[in-house]
């Protein structure tokens, strides 16, 4: 309700008509979009001599700040910008005020909130924490385009405070290993949309990730040397703080441990001794929940791996636990029914009253999936909601808090409406009371990394989760897709600024693809496919952690900007015509190009039905418009005909969906009834 009434009164003050929810959205580039805006006149003239004062409360943090704004803008520009800070703010460009002094560990309670002033004169950030300058700061930046002046920002004041206090993105460094310069990159694109949590998924079947003094065979036999030292994981919190992020570790357990008994065999539930998992799936190795070694070791692992993460939460993961070795353990059999357990929900709810008293000894709280979640826990545990949004309602309505994860996941490989499309407070939460509602504390992208490595894990979280911030920062009603396309791909083109790959490594991956020919023509296919989706791919081939990664398949964006706006265009055909069948073309004659290309390479082969699918749905289109500008029906044994071979062409190959065929189906459908 908050973001419709300042829209209204936007539109009041401003002037400005009413259309869609937010009338000034497509004047700006921001994203998320900010909870007030009103428009000013003229613009800030950004140049050579661009200088930063702070004002109010210091702290190093926020010299960091203002030396990192400093840098980026000169990037961003190219324009030379001098270090250091103007001592007197009636000469600075832009003045950033901090009322006071932030959290001492950063939580869901922080104040992010800021007020922006832009005047042709000068611009004012003021924020009442370091956290919610660092919230303005990335606003400042958006603001900040070219044109034929040269660098301004608009005349603006803005009033600006997030929808929920928990916007994550979970990222699993276990199936595929992510080196800290991935993390690093990632935080700084999370902190350029607003996002304010890092949820690393640490240990998993396929590698335990962080170092243990305590337990060594953990990472020396479960990780393939593939860790984070305990000073890197320092340096990585540190580097969060710096962002306004903060980084909550994942244990999962008491499933999904497999590489835990590398080392130590005897804390599972069946006979060792154990490999490190190399395939995706869902595996029988379980810690043994009724033997008191096992909380000992629990005890002595989270005191250590707590004390590393200052964050409040700790997060013991608790999913698809699938019960195997507990129903062939016979001790465990003995022990569920001496105890009175009707099942292995009983036993793992059993598990997690054991293992809560631990966490909370050691200072944190406690969240994991919504498996964990049983009303006879602790309120101030926290579920993440993955397999509907259902329980995310249930745990509300019953006092606990969450988040949701369903409808985010990446590694989906959806489209970013997809993702944007997904709210917290909609379908089960949408009946909630205000104060159950308040219990859901907001969402978290997952980055599951079994089809991802450090090359292209960018281009699967972004820009999808730039789409989930904003539906995680802004009020509810900013909703609208074509606003949010329009600004996803400018806000998209500065996140390869702060470092994002989503760009660069499509182009070294479709390189390696071409072999010795240019990769050029093969932009032309790569471009028109994306991979299929949801866990499509674990049942296409045998995968591995060992199997490379570097088919087109990997290289494709889970979302084809150039069929989506074919297919745009195609809807609105009148307006477009040229446009199309000058696509139309090209794309049907690409093949003559495309296949000596893929016919060469080993690795490209696979593709060869792709190119030949692109080139006959093209053909198809052209004809189709032919028929429409004819002013005739097309004959019914042409329709059938090209049914046929659309039908053919929407089945995957090589993992993937060719993204032009929808789109020419419109067509097809258009010139059978011979108009639009
Ligand atoms: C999950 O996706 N297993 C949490």
């Amino acid at each position: 309700m908050k973001g419709h009434t300042s829209v209204l009164l936007l539109a009041i003050t401003a002037g400005i008509t009413l259309g869609s929810s937010s009338a000034w959205a497509e004047t700006y580039n921001l994203m998320p979009q900010p909870a007030k805006l009103e428009p000013g006149s003229g613009r800030l003239v950004i140049d050579g001599s661009f200088r930063v004062a702070l004002e109010g409360f210091r702290e190093p943090r926020l010299d960091a700040v203002a030396a990192r704004l400093i840098q980026r803008l000169s990037r961003q520009t190219g324009i030379p910008l001098p270090g250091g800070l103007e001592s007197e703010p009636g000469k600075a460009t832009l003045v950033l005020h901090c009322d006071h002094a932030g959290e001492e560990i950063q939580s869901v309670r922080e104040d992010e909130s800021y007020q922006m002033d832009v005047t042709p004169q000068q611009a004012r950030l003021s924020a009442p924490t370091p956290v919610g300058l660092m919230r303005g700061v990335e606003t400042f930046l958006q603001l900040i385009e070219l044109d034929a002046q040269g660098f301004s920002a608009p005349a603006v004041h803005i009033t600006d405070h997030p929808r929920f206090a928990w916007r994550g993105l979970m990222i699993d460094v276990c199936r595929h290993w992510m080196p800290m310069e991935v993390l690093q990159r990632n935080i700084d694109a999370m902190a350029a949309v607003k996002l304010n949590v890092l949820h690393l998924h640490l240990s998993d079947d396929q590698g335990f990730r962080i170092e243990s003094k305590k337990y060594p065979r953990l990472q020396e036999l479960g990780s393939d040397g593939h860790y984070y030292t305990q000073a890197q994981i320092t340096e990585l919190v540190i580097y969060a703080r710096d962002r306004g992020i903060r980084v909550v570790p994942e244990m999962d357990m008491p499933g999904h441990s497999t590489s835990w008994f590398v080392g130590y065999p005897e804390l599972a539930s069946g006979p060792g001794p154990v490999q490190i998992e190399r395939k995706w799936g869902v595996f029988n190795p379980t810690l043994d929940p009724t033997r008191e070694e096992t909380y000992t070791f629990l005890d002595g692992l989270i005191g250590e791996i707590a004390a590393l993460f200052p964050d409040e939460y700790f997060h013991v993961g608790g999913d698809e636990v699938n019960g195997v070795q507990w129903n062939t353990n016979a001790s465990i059999m003995a022990f569920k029914k001496a105890q009175g357990m009707k099942d292995n929900a009983d036993l793992q709810m059993y598990f997690n009253r054991r293992l809560m008293p631990i966490v909370q000894k050691h200072g944190k709280k406690m969240i994991g999936w919504d498996e964990i979640f049983h009303p006879d826990l602790p309120k101030d545990i926290v579920v993440q909601s993955w397999r509907g949004q259902e329980s995310l309602a249930q745990a509300a309505r019953l006092g606990y808090m969450s988040i949701l994860s369903h409808g985010y996941y990446l590694d989906h490989a959806l489209a970013p409406a997809d993702y944007y499309q997904v709210d917290p407070l909609a379908g089960a939460a949408a009946n909630l009371t205000p104060e159950q509602a308040s219990h859901i504390l907001g969402g978290e992208a997952c980055m599951w990394s079994e089809f991802v490595t450090p090359e292209n894990i960018d281009s699967r979280i972004w820009p999808s989760a730039a789409a989930v911030a904003e539906r995680l920062w802004s009020p509810q009603d900013v909703k609208a897709v074509d606003s949010m396309y329009r600004r996803l791909e400018v806000v998209s083109r500065k996140l390869d600024g702060v470092g994002v790959t989503r760009n660069s490594s499509y182009m070294l991956m479709l390189a390696r693809l071409a072999g010795t020919h240019s990769p050029e023509s093969l932009t032309t296919l790569a471009d028109v496919v994306e991979p299929i989706k949801a866990y499509a791919r674990e049942g296409a081939r045998e995968y591995t952690s060992l199997t490379p990664y570097n088919r087109l398949v990997d290289a494709a964006r889970p979302e084809s900007e150039v069929a989506r706006i074919f297919a745009e265009r195609a809807d609105h055909l009148t307006a477009n015509k040229d446009a199309v069948r000058k696509q139309l073309i090209a794309w049907r004659d690409s093949r003559e190009e495309l296949l000596p290309l893929l016919q060469q390479s080993a690795l490209l082969q696979e593709d060869i039905p792709l190119a030949e699918d692109l080139s006959s749905v093209a053909r198809a289109g052209l004809e189709a418009l032919d028929y429409v500008d004819s002013g005739h029906p097309a004959p019914k044994a042409w329709v059938e005909g090209q049914t046929v071979l659309l039908n053919l062409a929407a089945k995957p190959h090589a993992e993937l969906l060719l993204m032009i065929v929808e789109p020419v189906r419109k067509l097809v459908a258009a010139a059978e009834r011979g108009s639009w």
